[in-house]
């Protein structure tokens, strides 16, 4: 272990420009323009993986390709399925960005780059801890998995096929990930819950091309005003979603849940100030931290009709559509909120507009065992790496092949989050402070001790 934690003290600078070579990859997996960006940084990884000693093979998913690596000599020791995703969000606006979004630069000890910490910066902290254990002790306590997924950001579409048919290749006693956050900097978390996810779009259309609005309004139904009463009467002003039936499933929030979040050094002028806004807004019976990742909400995330031009076009225009996403919590359904969704706007529809509702995705909410020797494990490792005992939170956010684990594989996956949520993930000048990431990279390799210490020689369970 003393080798292992001195290769990777003295060898920083390595480990940070192998993770600039990825960051400059510009895999934007939403754009079919980006094709072969997504196949370089598949190969990037799976080089790196390949040159530490582990066994690499590119899994055709049926979209962007999948890396899988796997290193399992250590007998009667617990299998470990280390999960992540190669590919980004879009770096727009870029125009926006202080330096390009990938030419990773460093500031103030962070990396900028679109990917800095979704998830490329997160996920080589584990890439790396596994090179370290095998240049210096030549073995690793715990076998080791990894699949590195291209298509995290676009919902996943291929990655529950892949688990299905692969069930015996992916068998592991736990799954790790580090795609999420700290509580806050110098409060490392243990995330124990994320929200789930529907997407849909609704497009309304009306007459069949645009109209003179003095000629015809007044006899004909606009889409867009269509559109704008449906969707302003989805959420009403304090956040509570009207669509019928919404809250049938919801779990409440345990009693210890809410005292444990009490405790949390939150600071909500903080968070007022980070976001430009003078003041916050939810559901009133709830904390702000509750409400982030506790509630299931409702959002318009896109809205398109109409003139777009400068000036004044007087028109009715033919069609009006939405983008609109609801994070869910437990136990809620996603295919019932999605069809509770279109019900809820087909009810609506004005005489002569008709509509299409598209589903781009659906996630369901996942909550693990916080008493698990897994998590006693990663307690122990993060509070070695980071001088602290991590927090126990859930996050609002959502990774949608974390429920397929459960679901399929039967394991619960220990949600380590390395980054800040100040890090403008999704957002221009994405970073990842070098700091956690060198101890995200420590905690990762004491992970693997940790593990293989609280599961004793026999493989069980102590
Ligand atoms: N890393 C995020 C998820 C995340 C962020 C979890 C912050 C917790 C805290 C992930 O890459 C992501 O953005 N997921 C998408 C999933 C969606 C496209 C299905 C999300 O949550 O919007
Ligand atoms: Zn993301």
């Amino acid at each position: 272990m003393e080798r292992v934690l001195r290769f990777l003290e003295e060898r920083r600078e390595e480990a940070v420009e192998l993770l600039k070579g990825w960051l400059a990859i510009p895999s934007v997996s939403t754009d079919p323009a980006h094709k072969s960006d997504l196949d370089a940084a598949a190969n990037y990884i799976a080089r790196i993986l390949e040159d530490a000693g582990l066994k690499v093979e590119i899994l055709d998913t049926g979209g962007h390709p999948a890396v899988y690596a796997e290193w399992s000599q250590a007998e009667a020791a617990p299998t470990v399925l280390v999960y992540g995703h190669y590919d980004v969000q879009p770096p727009d606006p870029v125009d926006e960005w202080l330096s390009p979004p990938f030419e990773p630069t460093i500031r103030e000890n962070k990396i900028y780059a679109r990917g800095a910490t979704d998830d490329k910066g997160q996920c080589f902290t584990h890439v790396r801890s596994v090179q370290a254990w095998l240049a210096t002790v030549g073995r690793l306590p715990v076998n080791v998995k990894f699949l590195i997924e291209g298509e995290e950001e676009i919902g996943s579409p291929h990655l529950e096929g892949l688990v299905r048919n692969n069930v015996e290749r992916f068998k592991c006693d736990y799954v790790v990930v580090s795609d999420t956050a700290q509580f806050a900097p110098g409060v490392p978390a243990i995330t124990y819950g994320l929200r789930g996810l529907v997407y849909a779009e609704i497009f309304l259309s009306g007459p069949k091309t645009d109209l003179h609005s003095g000629v015809f309004g007044g006899a004909v139904a606009n889409p867009a005003n269509n559109l704008a009463a449906i969707l302003g009467a989805m959420v009403d002003s304090q956040g509570r979603v009207q669509i019928p039936g919404f809250y049938d499933q919801v779990r409440p929030i345990e009693p210890w849940e809410r005292e444990e979040f009490s405790r949390l050094p939150f600071d909500e002028a903080g968070m007022r100030n980070y976001l430009g806004v003078d003041a916050l807004w939810g559901e009133p019976d709830y904390s702000v931290l509750e409400r982030r990742w506790c509630r299931p909400t409702c959002d318009i995330n896109g809205l398109t009709s109409g003139y777009q031009g400068v000036g004044a076009k007087t028109i009715i225009p033919a069609r009006a559509s939405a983008k609109v996403s609801c994070r869910l919590v437990p136990d809620q359904d996603p295919q019932a909120i999605f069809a509770a969704m279109q019900q809820y706007v087909r009810e609506r529809l004005w005489p002569g507009i008709k509509a299409e509702i598209v589903s781009h995705g659906l996630a369901p909410a996942v909550l693990m065992d916080v008493k698990s020797p897994g998590m006693r494990a990663a307690r122990k490792a993060i509070a070695r790496a980071f001088g602290r005992e991590p927090v126990l939170i859930r996050e609002g956010g959502s990774i949608p092949v974390v429920a397929t684990f459960k679901e399929v594989l039967g394991v619960d996956t220990l949600l380590l989050g390395w980054g800040q949520n100040d890090d403008n993930l999704h957002a221009p000048n994405e970073k990842f402070s070098l700091d956690d990431f060198h101890r995200g990279t420590l905690a990762s390799a004491l992970l693997w001790e940790e593990l293989a210490a609280l599961y004793g020689a026999t493989g069980a369970a102590k």
